[in-house]
């Protein structure tokens, strides 16, 4: 058989899985669990460890129609800066019941687009932070930008308030793919930006592309990332369109005949993973490549390679503090997601309310299958021996996960003793083998695709 065929009678292109960035994954959280959680989480904090910090700035000049993420349309400054009045307050709030002495290791400003923020908000809202988060000595602070929403003033704002990791968006090159996703940005304005970013003297780029999208097709994929090394990127994402119209309702303006069909997918990935093997790049993880002098790679080479919110990263603070609308933090004892709704979000702090709405408490069992879903997506294995150093004896529960896997994911899912691996043909199925590990898959919740 083929090995597509293989792939296909496994079920990998009818399945729909999560892309496990946290186990439970936000769809079994619950209200229950919400801003008297989130207050106790941030009292109970150990001020000697480091935390991350994540900001979410939910704004964006455009809407692009193939967007997932929590952010909506605005042509003027005025909601953005009451956003970041209600962030303030967010911030004071969460000063006022943390322990003294706590230090930031991590800042990542996520969205939506960040670089919508002009200088004088950026050097504000950063100042902001710092007051109640001062950086530790070994301090990273990365932030999202859209090459068409940004411009050299942001960008050195940006680098002299310490920004050192940069994201930059780009999706695909082509055209024509570009206006089927409703999202235009030329390869020069790209350029550009990467310009601007090195010569503020960034160290780490990071290019964020799609697979999967309309009208995409192999010959261009190719075309977008020869362009795409020509800025020697440090990093690259290469997520698989995750086509959810029920969620993001704004992608109801893709032409779905356009989209590319299941297999047309996988060789899009495949095509797009071999490329930026030849070109040097080391594949971390399942969606991820870095050049091998790239703290991932070293990251994963030395085995402790994370997955957060952001997907592959090396961040290891085991405290990540969500501010924003639709922000999730996770403490040790577990998530909790801010309001998503910006106006919910800003009712909330305006009434001196935590802004926690929904979230989950992880017990001893969740926090153990939490590990072993990260082993499996970081390192495409497990050792129940290995877990049992963390775990103690309860890791051994995990054996007939393992047997299930093996026997059904042969022959990529191989047990030896207490160890699953999985093969490299095997690893476009890694998301659906971890979910065999997933004990909270709700009734009724449609995932994206596997492949
Ligand atoms: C917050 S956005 C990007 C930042 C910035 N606003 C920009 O557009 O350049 C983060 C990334 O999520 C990815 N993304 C958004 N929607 C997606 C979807 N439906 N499927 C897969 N990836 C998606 C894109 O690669 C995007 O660059
Ligand atoms: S891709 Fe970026 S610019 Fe486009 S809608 Fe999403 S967050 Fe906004």
């Amino acid at each position: 058989m083929e090995h597509t065929e293989t792939l296909r009678a496994l079920g990998l292109f009818d399945a729909r899985v999560p892309r496990y960035t946290s186990y439970p994954t936000a769809a079994a959280f619950s209200p229950d669990t919400g801003a008297s959680f989130q207050r106790h989480a941030l009292e109970q904090l150990d001020p000697s460890e480091p935390v991350s910090v994540y900001m979410h700035i939910p704004f964006c000049e455009r809407l692009c129609w193939f967007c997932a993420c929590h952010t909506q349309g605005t042509k003027t400054l005025g909601p953005v800066e009451s956003y970041i009045e209600a962030l303030e307050a967010e911030l004071e709030m969460v000063r006022a019941i943390i322990p003294n002495g706590l230090k930031m290791g991590r800042l990542h400003w996520g969205g939506g687009t960040p670089t919508i923020l002009p200088p004088e908000l950026i050097h504000r809202l950063s100042e902001s932070i710092r007051r109640v988060f001062p950086p530790a000595q070994e301090f990273e602070f990365s932030v999202e930008i859209d090459p068409t929403m940004v411009d050299r003033a942001k960008i050195e704002a940006l680098a002299s308030e310490g920004m050192n990791r940069a994201s930059i968006g780009i999706q695909d090159f082509d055209p024509e793919v570009q206006k089927a996703i409703g999202r235009l940005q030329p390869f020069e304005t790209t350029r550009a930006c990467v310009e601007d970013l090195r010569s503020a003297g960034i160290a780490s780029l990071n290019t964020d592309l799609v697979y999967g999208l309309p009208h995409q097709s192999l010959a261009r994929i190719e075309d977008t990332i020869e362009k795409v090394l020509t800025f020697t990127p440090d990093r690259v994402a290469l997520f698989g369109y995750a086509h959810v119209p029920w969620v993001s309702k704004r992608q109801k303006l893709i032409d779905e005949a356009a989209l590319p069909d299941d297999l047309s997918r996988y060789h899009l990935a495949t095509r797009a993973g071999e490329l930026f093997v030849a070109a040097g790049l080391t594949a971390i993880g399942i969606d991820h490549f870095a050049r091998p002098d790239d703290t991932l790679t070293a990251s994963l080479e030395a085995g402790r390679l994370r997955r957060n919110f952001q997907g592959y990263t090396t961040d290891t603070c085991s405290t990540l503090i969500g501010l924003g609308a639709s922000s999730i933090s996770r403490f040790s004892e577990g998530y909790v997601q801010n309001a998503p709704a910006t106006a919910a979000y800003q009712q909330r702090i305006a009434t001196g309310v935590f802004p926690g709405a929904r979230g989950y408490q992880l017990s001893p069992e969740d926090q153990l299958r939490a590990r072993a879903i990260e082993e499996l997506m970081c390192r495409f294995a497990v050792d129940l021996d290995d877990l049992s150093q963390e775990f103690g004896t309860d890791a051994q529960k995990l054996l007939p996960c393992l047997t299930e896997m093996a026997t059904r994911f042969a022959p990529f899912a191989r047990l030896t003793g207490k160890r699953i691996a999985i093969a490299p043909e095997g690893r476009p199925l890694t998301r659906m083998i971890a979910s065999v590990f997933d004990q909270h898959v709700p009734e009724g919740v449609r995932y994206s695709r596997a492949s």
